[in-house]
């Protein structure tokens, strides 16, 4: 173990895989030799590297600067104009790849829908005339709550095709999640659909629309997309059916060049507060971060199918399900449904299906897999994959070896990619025809990011310390800031450790400059690779009537990365009870969503805190890691001892 820069680093692995002869010969990028030159490249002229990769997509007017950089506030491609509209759909349909699918759907109940570029572009250039019949105009914020169906790219595409934001709020959040992010964006418009089918059931999403836009004032128009059929109440004035404004909808509608700094889209994260950020990408850098990294990372071809498993809803979708693939004139998959629905084989029958030759997911759901056994995978020959991805959270190299064996026959690079929604694109992962690959390993930054592992004060922890992961220079896809809040985004992105940008991240480089991703240093939590944050999850509880005082903290969790454990005290009168702490659950997931329904609730009269009033959560943690919560879960904790101990420590 070393200790470096606060933070302890254990792990140590010291399995290489080589990439084979076979993959590396039809790579993009086919050697170290070829990786050190682009990254030195970058490095020494990051204007000429970054502005060559540019010329690759089009530009409705060049630009003038590659980067103006006034630390921290970014432009890049300034004086330039761009629509990634276009450069998904128009500039493909102009070439062979008018007939090739862009995107192939299959909802869980087992039905395909494939979309052609051609198809596609009529169908995104008629929604977004629908958007400007309703009064969305370039600059408005449009947010989208909806399940993985084609309408949902749809809807995304037409919005940047006009200019307006979208703010895609993910389907498993709760009508409370929704008023916030609603609010804080002012979004006139709300797209949404009946419902989406999961595990075998309905998935309610209007109902949610219902009672969330009264508390919103911005929103004049509801947009319904039909999926499940089930009867729903249409709000006179206010609801409108995707179907109806879609038969009356024109098929032309040109693609609005866009100053390259206009802003594309709004995504909403949670940080170290209650509050969740809206992290603010803009469109000619993101177009540009998520092209390439699609390109060399995943070494997309035009014979891949490209299946992203995550839901839109997230970073991971906006960038490698939607952006980045088409971009690239891949043919990108959506499933709507579970991994395990009807049996614990969907993904695999949903590969062999469609003969998926990159496939992307999260460690999280590589554990789940595991759990459900080797025989599910094993029953399917999967011979069309050549690549597999994961993404999310640090997979540990138990399960990155059975992702190899099971899934990928030991035959499948597998590029471990490190990024996060305010990155836009991938920063550290290997280049898989050319980077060895170390199990656990995000492994090497990517030519054009100069991350690195630091000190608080900025030093550079040498080799096998641990420290706080950063990056140092500015990159095209990077946040420009938080929406509405820009003191937030310089004092939680670059003020902690000066001139830098700081992940949240802590992490260790190795010998051959390898990046070992240790976790989130903050208060945020990370649960199945959805991000939350302790306060967010605090806020909810103490909203409770009969709750007085809470506290979140993360516990491990084998299969989900890391569980949440609340620490409650009750208002006086109210007793701790089997029903209560059910009712806590219950109430959390109707505040924010049910991804942040705590795992524990353990009541206590006391809290420990420090003298300043601060809860110590460290030792809440050891707390809540050492206690198996199993039998009488209402026990009181007698945390009272520990809370005077602690009020002596500062
Ligand atoms: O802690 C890191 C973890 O996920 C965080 C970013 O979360 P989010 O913004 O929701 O984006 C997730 C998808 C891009 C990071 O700060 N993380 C992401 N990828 C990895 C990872 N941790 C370790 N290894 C990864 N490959």
């Amino acid at each position: 173990m070393s200790t470096q820069g606060n933070i302890d680093s254990v792990l140590t692995e010291k399995r290489v895989f080589e990439c084979s002869g076979a993959f590396r010969s039809t790579a993009h990028i086919q050697s170290m030799a070829d990786y050190e030159r682009l990254y030195q490249e970058a490095e020494t002229d990051p204007e000429k590297f970054w502005g060559g990769i540019a010329a690759e997509l089009h530009w409705f007017k060049p630009w003038d600067k590659v980067c103006e950089w006034n630390c921290p506030w970014a432009k890049w491609f300034s004086g330039g104009e761009i629509n990634l509209s276009y450069n998904c759909l128009d500039r493909h349909v102009a070439t062979w790849r008018r007939n090739k699918a862009a995107l192939i759907w299959e909802g869980e109940t087992g039905e395909v829908q494939t979309l052609t570029y051609q198809q596609l572009l009529l169908e995104v250039s008629k929604f977004a005339n629908v958007l400007k019949s309703l009064g969305v105009n370039k600059g408005d914020r449009v947010a989208i709550y909806m399940g993985m169906c084609p309408a949902l790219p749809i809807a995304m595409l037409a919005c940047a095709r006009i200019g307006a934001l979208h703010t895609v709020i993910f389907g498993g959040f709760s009508a409370h999640a929704l008023v916030d992010r609603i609010t804080d964006s002012q979004a006139c418009l709300v797209i949404t659909q009946d419902g989406s089918f999961r595990r075998g059931a309905e998935v309610k999403l209007k109902p949610a629309v219902d009672e969330a836009v009264p508390s919103c004032p911005s929103v004049k128009n509801v947009i319904v997309f039909q999926r499940t059929g089930t009867p729903q109440t249409m709000f006179g004035g206010r609801d409108h059916w995707w179907h109806e404004l879609m038969a009356h909808a024109s098929d032309e509608c040109p693609a609005e060049p866009l100053d390259s700094e206009h802003p594309l889209y709004l995504l909403y994260t949670s940080g170290t507060t209650g509050k969740p950020k809206g992290i603010l990408h803009t469109t000619g850098g993101y177009s540009v971060g998520t092209y390439i990294t699609a390109k060399w990372v995943f070494d997309l071809k035009d014979e891949d199918v490209f299946w992203c498993t995550a839901d839109l809803g997230w970073v991971t979708g906006h960038s490698y399900v939607l952006y980045g693939p088409l971009q690239n004139g891949a043919t990108s998959l959506m499933y709507e449904g579970a991994p395990n629905f009807p049996e614990p084989d969907r993904f695999w029958r949903v590969i062999e299906r469609h003969k998926v030759n990159v496939f992307y997911t999260a460690p999280t759901a590589i554990r789940a897999f595991m759990r459900f056994g080797a025989e599910w995978p094993l029953k399917h020959a999967m011979k069309s994959l050549r690549l597999l991805g994961t993404v999310g959270e640090p997979i540990n190299p138990e399960a990155w070896m059975w992702y190899r064996e099971n899934i990928g026959r030991n035959r499948c690079p597998i590029v471990d990619t490190w990024w996060q929604t305010e990155t836009g694109m991938i920063m550290i992962a290997p280049l898989p025809g050319a980077t060895p690959l170390k199990p656990g390993s995000a492994t090497r930054a990517l030519p054009g990011v100069i991350a690195d592992v630091v000190t608080r004060e900025g030093e550079p922890v040498p080799p096998g310390g641990g420290g706080y992961l950063v990056v140092k220079q500015p990159w095209p896809a990077m946040l420009r800031t938080i929406y509405g809040d820009p003191q937030r985004y310089v004092e939680q992105y670059w003020s902690q450790i000066p001139g830098m940008y700081f992940t949240g991240d802590g992490a260790r480089k190795d010998e051959d400059g390898y990046f070992w991703i240790m976790g989130r240093i903050d208060d945020v939590i990370t649960v199945s690779g959805h991000r939350l944050s302790t306060m967010e999850v605090e806020s909810a509880l103490v909203a409770h009537p009969k709750v007085a005082e809470a506290a979140v903290v993360a516990r491990l969790d084998d299969f989900r990365g890391q569980a949440i454990a609340a620490f409650v005290t009750l208002k006086s009168g109210n007793a701790p009870s089997e029903e209560l702490k059910n009712e806590l659950r219950a109430w959390v997931a109707k505040e924010i969503g049910s991804l942040a329904k705590p795992d524990d609730v353990r009541f206590s009269d006391e809290l420990p805190k420090t003298r300043s009033g601060k809860i110590t959560r460290r030792l809440l943690k050891e707390i809540a890691a050492g206690g198996e919560v199993k039998g009488d879960t209402t026990t009181l904790e007698d945390l009272s001892v520990i809370a005077r101990l602690s009020a002596q420590e500062e």
